[in-house]
């Protein structure tokens, strides 16, 4: 899966461009609906005829979708509950990823254990993929006799050799565990914040701290509650890149799954999935070692 982020639609293109020059298998395009750019993304799947687009940060609507589907692409969106499940389903989705709570980045109320149990009936519908604390192939296959289709993780994946992600952050990750990767906290219920897991650090501090000067600043009188909200949201633009790219472990946003329990050692892409797809298949022979997945 290439991840559209932020990317201006050009730099997108030549992304998707570049991965056709790596592979003649088909690959997904995440793109999100809250990116500013997220209509001239859309465009450049369907310019380049990607076969899979994946439509994160909400349910895509039906027009999206069917500008999607036209190009001959399959559209899946996410699922953080049952009734997200059904209405984009209604939309017109051909897949879903019910990704629970446990995940890294941006994520729903339920925790994945309870998010399939929720989902059991739709499993039968359409191809679900489940996502979030995924570490090990036992797990897979769990979730494979369940009736999902397959399993998405991201967490696994930022340490892999072909990664970008700067060496200091990937240092972090491989040094951090499950505990470490906590949800962004909320203070005040008038001021939303986004759910986000990520390993604390002094940016997390910082934001507890932000959202304390700003509610206080608010209730003063000094700025309106759309200044107030305005700041809060704010706080975290822009900060996966200072981590991903320039290594700022400090403050910048170390988004991460409790799956990061799972990530110990930096192993290419290939390692990872073999390693996965053997411990998955072992366990559906009845085989699974029982020594944990390190
Ligand atoms: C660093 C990071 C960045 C992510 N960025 C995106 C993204 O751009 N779009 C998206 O839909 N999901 C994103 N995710 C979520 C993944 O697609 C995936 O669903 C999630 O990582 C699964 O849970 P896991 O982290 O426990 O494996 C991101 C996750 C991580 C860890």
């Amino acid at each position: 899966m290439l991840a559209g982020g932020a990317l201006k639609s050009e730099e997108l293109d030549r992304e998707i461009e570049a991965t056709y020059d790596l592979t003649d298998q088909p690959f997904g395009v995440n793109i999100i609906t809250f990116s500013p750019h997220f209509n001239s993304q859309l465009d450049a799947c369907i310019d380049r005829r990607v076969s899979h687009i994946i439509i994160g940060g909400g349910i895509p609507s039906v027009e999206h979708i069917a500008r999607a589907k036209r190009s001959g692409a399959k559209v899946v969106a996410f699922a953080a509950s049952r009734a997200m499940a059904i209405r984009a389903i209604r939309n017109g989705v051909e897949a879903l990823i019910a990704e629970g709570r446990e995940a890294g980045g941006h994520v729903g109320p339920l925790s994945t254990s309870v998010l399939v149990q929720d989902l059991l009936s739709v499993l039968g519908q359409i191809p679900v993929f489940v996502a979030g604390g995924i570490g090990c192939g036992e797990m897979i296959t769990h979730y494979l006799r369940l009736g999902a289709a397959g399993c998405q993780l991201g967490t696994r994946f930022v340490c892999a050799e072909e990664s970008r992600v700067h060496p200091l952050t990937k240092q972090t990750y491989l040094k951090a565990s499950g505990r470490d990767a906590v949800l962004s906290v909320q203070l005040d219920p008038e001021f939303r914040v986004a759910p986000v897991r990520a390993i604390a650090n002094k940016a997390s501090q910082a934001f507890l701290e932000l959202q304390v000067d700003t509610i206080r600043r608010f209730r003063a009188g000094e700025i309106s509650k759309g200044e107030a909200q305005f700041e809060v949201e704010g706080f975290w633009a822009g900060r996966l890149q200072r981590a991903v790219l320039e290594g700022d472990i400090e403050f910048g946003s170390l988004m991460a799954g409790q799956s990061v329990e799972f990530v110990r050692k930096a192993q290419s892409v290939a390692e990872i999935i073999t390693e996965l797809s053997a411990r998955a298949e072992m366990t559906a022979e009845g085989l699974a070692p029982t020594t944990g997945p390190r």
